[in-house]
């Protein structure tokens, strides 16, 4: 019978291992700071806080998307490390579940399973996706699929809007208004909201400054 600190210990080993090669969008540091953020929302909710903990840390241990769609690889891979490890049958099943619903279905609006330890590590999951790091992880991802930054040409700036533009080879400032900026709305938690409220108005000054900038003001 092992502790609650060396599961979480020998789960944290287990998952830098595997993502010793992943790209900066989905390595190691995003673990880690969904990690911390989860425990900072941890603070004031009342949780399981080793489901919490053990999600936060091996949610994207195998990303679909370079898996060719095979939903079930994260969560079947995270359980058989929890088995191996001793975890209880109900808490695996549980990080399963909250695996599973963070990436496909909650991509289609599809959830159809909650729990508090859900929204508390989808909560920190967003959270990494907004602020600077947000910021930075977009452009990152745009260069990885080789996107221009902003093209006025295709997409005016007036254009610009909340509108959803579901165009896979759009410039990355596009991402902010399909997703980044429609996080903030979208947390759970009342330590989310608040970051995310901070996070998202320095989004919305980045992107002044990245228009103003563009138009060759001063
Ligand atoms: P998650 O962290 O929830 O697994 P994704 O896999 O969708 O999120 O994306 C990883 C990172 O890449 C996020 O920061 C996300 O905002 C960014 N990203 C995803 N799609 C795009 C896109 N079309 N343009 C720019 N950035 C993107
Ligand atoms: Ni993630």
């Amino acid at each position: 019978m092992i502790d609650n600190k060396a599961i979480i210990q020998q789960t944290a080993v287990f998952v830098q291992e595997r993502l010793k090669n992943a790209e900066a969008g989905h390595d190691w540091w995003h673990i880690q700071r969904v990690w911390n953020n989860t425990k900072l929302i941890l603070e004031t909710e009342d949780a399981d806080i080793l489901v919490c903990e053990l999600t936060a840390l091996l949610h994207d241990i195998a990303d679909s998307k370079f898996h060719h769609g095979d939903e079930q690889i994260g969560p079947r891979i995270a359980g058989e490390f929890l088995q191996h490890i001793g975890l209880d049958k109900g808490r695996i099943e549980h990080v399963q579940q909250i695996i599973f619903n963070m990436s496909f279905k909650a991509s289609l609006g599809q959830v159809d399973f909650h729990s508090k330890e859900l929204e508390i590590v989808q909560d920190a999951d967003r959270l990494d996706a907004i602020g600077a790091i947000g910021i930075a992880r977009a452009f990152h991802y745009g260069g990885f699929k080789n996107r221009e930054i902003y093209n006025p040409d295709i997409i005016p700036q007036q254009k610009l809007s909340k509108e959803v533009y579901k165009n896979t080879t759009a410039p990355t400032i596009n991402h902010f208004y399909e997703k980044l900026l429609l996080l903030r709305d979208k947390m759970n938690t009342a330590t989310a909201k608040q970051i995310a409220a901070e996070r998202h108005h320095f989004m919305e000054s980045f992107l002044q400054q990245f228009y103003g900038e563009w138009n060759g003001e001063r």
